[in-house]
């Protein structure tokens, strides 16, 4: 039976574009918790203006709130899932084998790439408001400029939390939180490194090649 895949990375390491790779070519859905967060905020709900100040600061939302959100959109007895952006913490973690998966096999891929790559990427990345593509100025600038290569949308957007200040305090929570997660697959045996300095293609062609 195919494992859920677990995408564990700095911001920026490459985890949406990977993710949805994968997706395209069948097999599995993809649940990213920074998306369902944004979800939120675009209600204009009193929650998303709560999340929006916690998500434009850098920090993480609450445990809490974000498992709830990611139990409300998912469903295991259907689809095999890619959880991108969860967990961040050893807390996730636990709650992720103990709430979500309960015994289903799961595979943890973590991006290695150097912190000081990273503003760049971000600082250079446009997501399509309308499908969620994912561009780079730099890197995978789309064929027309503004306008997305999927959906002919008008509307490449930067996210707010990619300014340069933001993301300095996001990679801090990152380099923070991460080595417990990490320990924690690792020894229950469950974890796969790939260099997130490759191209798209070759850390593709990794993956795919453990699921
Ligand atoms: P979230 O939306 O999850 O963002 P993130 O983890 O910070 O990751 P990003 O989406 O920024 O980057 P990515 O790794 O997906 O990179 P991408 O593929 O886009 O979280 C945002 C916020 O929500 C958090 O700060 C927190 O507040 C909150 N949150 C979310 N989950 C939470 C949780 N579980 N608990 C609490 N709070 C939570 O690529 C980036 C750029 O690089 C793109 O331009 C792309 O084209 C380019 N690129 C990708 N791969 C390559 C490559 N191999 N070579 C060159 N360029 C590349």
């Amino acid at each position: 039976m195919k494992s859920h895949l677990i995408l564990i990375g700095a911001p920026g390491s490459g985890k949406g574009t990977q993710a949805s790779k994968l997706v395209a070519d069948g097999g599995f859905r993809h649940v990213s918790t920074g998306d369902l967060l944004r979800s939120e905020i675009a209600k204009k709900s009193d929650l998303g203006f709560e999340v929006k100040k916690v998500m434009d600061s850098g920090q993480l939302v609450s445990d809490e709130l974000v498992i709830r959100l990611l139990q409300a959109n998912i469903d295991l007895s259907k689809y095999n899932y890619i959880f991108d952006g969860y967990p961040r913490n050893i807390v996730q973690a636990q709650t992720l084998d103990r709430e979500v998966l309960k015994g289903s096999s799961s595979l943890a891929v973590y991006f290695d790439i150097n912190p000081n790559k990273l503003v760049e990427r971000l600082a250079n990345r446009r997501t399509c408001k309308n499908c969620g593509s994912i561009y780079n100025l730099v890197t995978k600038k789309p064929k027309i400029m503004g306008v997305c290569d999927e959906c002919g949308a008008s509307d490449l957007v930067q996210r707010p939390d990619d300014k340069e200040e933001v993301i300095t305090n996001r990679l801090k929570v990152f380099s923070e939180t991460v080595n417990p997660v990490l320990s924690y697959y690792q020894s229950h045996g469950r974890l796969v490194t790939v260099d997130a300095e490759a191209n798209v293609e070759e850390i593709y062609t990794k993956i795919s090649s453990k699921v």
